[in-house]
């Protein structure tokens, strides 16, 4: 199987943001044997790798030195079913929202409250996606990734991959050097529902919803989504470029003093969690804007880029961003998008 490089390859229509990156080198990588051997061209090549899945969580450099590559690996199988569960193993090429659209249509709980997602499932495990009150470290029971040195297949389980807020080992030990090809997911048939995250409960209650359905909470969150976060197919984003920052609860009980309407969630351990979004919409503001990059309109904690710009002018913006509430504040805030 000889595989394809293609060189200076413009990437904006690869990435979320859209912002306009130049690749040195591109490979399209369709299966196991071609993503080793991608690595070992790159190997022979002495050049640096860099791995796009959906794109929707990177803000790219506009020229990247090297090569990168676009995992398209495809794969939609039960593996396991019984009257009370059901267990899948999903290409990471696969499109997330493709996936929850197909559990929620054959009756599998969990996935739900994660509907609209932009990216791939390979991506999902490496910051622990969530939203609504679902994080998906709950349904994933391993992960198979290629090492990149020694270009082995490895399986990983669950409570290996140190799932946390927005972070498992694929951001920290295994950074650059695991690639994600396939992910199992463990789906209940006959659990509980999650409708309690406040927003999507808001939602509901105006619906006049008492007992959502499954069906009734993917579609709430679809449009909770539509309403609160940009289309990125019309305008360029990453979702919530921060994190929402976790501090000590002595601190935030401080700037409560100042700052009684800050929005925080109580977090184990005498820790305190503040919405990064209620920090840049008092330091910044909604819809504010520097040439053709800004803050969302309806959620400050979206970095957006109107079009035209490359990744180095939003950078330039999050770090304004990032100073902003710094002086603020004294909080800095933490990047949740991968800045290559
Ligand atoms: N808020 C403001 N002004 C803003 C934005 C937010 O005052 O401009 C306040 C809101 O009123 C709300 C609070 O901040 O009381 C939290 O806002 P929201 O419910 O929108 O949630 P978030 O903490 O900003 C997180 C995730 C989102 C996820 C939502 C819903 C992070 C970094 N972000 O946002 O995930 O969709 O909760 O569960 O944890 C993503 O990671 O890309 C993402 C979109």
């Amino acid at each position: 199987m000889a595989i394809t490089i293609e060189q200076q390859v413009q990437l904006s229509s690869h990435t979320t943001m859209g912002v306009s990156a130049i690749a040195q080198y591109v490979a399209r990588i369709d299966s196991v044997e071609v993503l080793a051997e991608a690595f070992a061209w790159a190997k022979k090549n002495k050049v640096a790798v860099l791995v796009l899945g959906g794109g929707s969580n990177v803000l790219l450099p506009s020229y990247y030195e090297g090569l990168v590559l676009l995992i398209g690996i495809k794969e939609k199988l039960i593996i396991h079913e019984n009257e009370h569960t059901v267990e899948l193993e999903i290409g990471a090429g696969e499109n997330w929202h493709e996936l929850v659209e197909w559990t929620v249509e054959k009756g599998w709980i969990g996935l739900e409250n994660l509907a609209l997602i932009p990216g791939s499932v390979g991506a999902a495990p490496i910051q622990n996606i969530g939203a609504y009150g679902v994080e998906v470290e709950e349904y994933i029971t391993k992960v198979q990734y290629m090492h990149t040195e020694s270009l082995e297949l490895c399986w990983i389980d669950r409570e290996e991959c140190d799932f946390g807020y927005r972070n498992s080992i694929f951001k920290k030990e295994l950074k650059a050097k695991a690639i994600i090809v396939k992910v199992r997911f463990k789906l209940p048939k006959d659990a509980q529902i999650k409708a309690d995250y406040e927003s999507l409960r808001h939602f509901l209650m105006h619906q006049g919803i008492d007992e959502p359905s499954q069906q009734q909470i993917f579609n709430a969150v679809i449009q909770v989504r539509q309403s609160r976060l940009p289309d990125t197919q019309t305008l360029g984003s990453c979702g919530s470029f921060f994190k929402n920052p976790l501090l000590p609860t002595e601190q935030v009980d401080r700037l409560k003093t100042h700052f009684p309407d800050v929005k925080t969630y109580p977090m184990p351990d005498g820790y305190t969690k503040v919405a990064a979004g209620w920090l840049i919409d008092k330091a910044v503001g909604k819809g504010f804007r520097k040439g053709q990059v800004g803050t969302y309109d309806q959620q400050a904690l979206v970095i957006v880029h109107h079009g035209g710009a490359n990744g180095d002018q939003v950078h330039e913006f999050a770090d304004f961003v990032q100073s902003e509430v710094s002086d603020m504040f004294g909080i800095s805030l933490e990047a949740e998008v991968q800045i290559i």
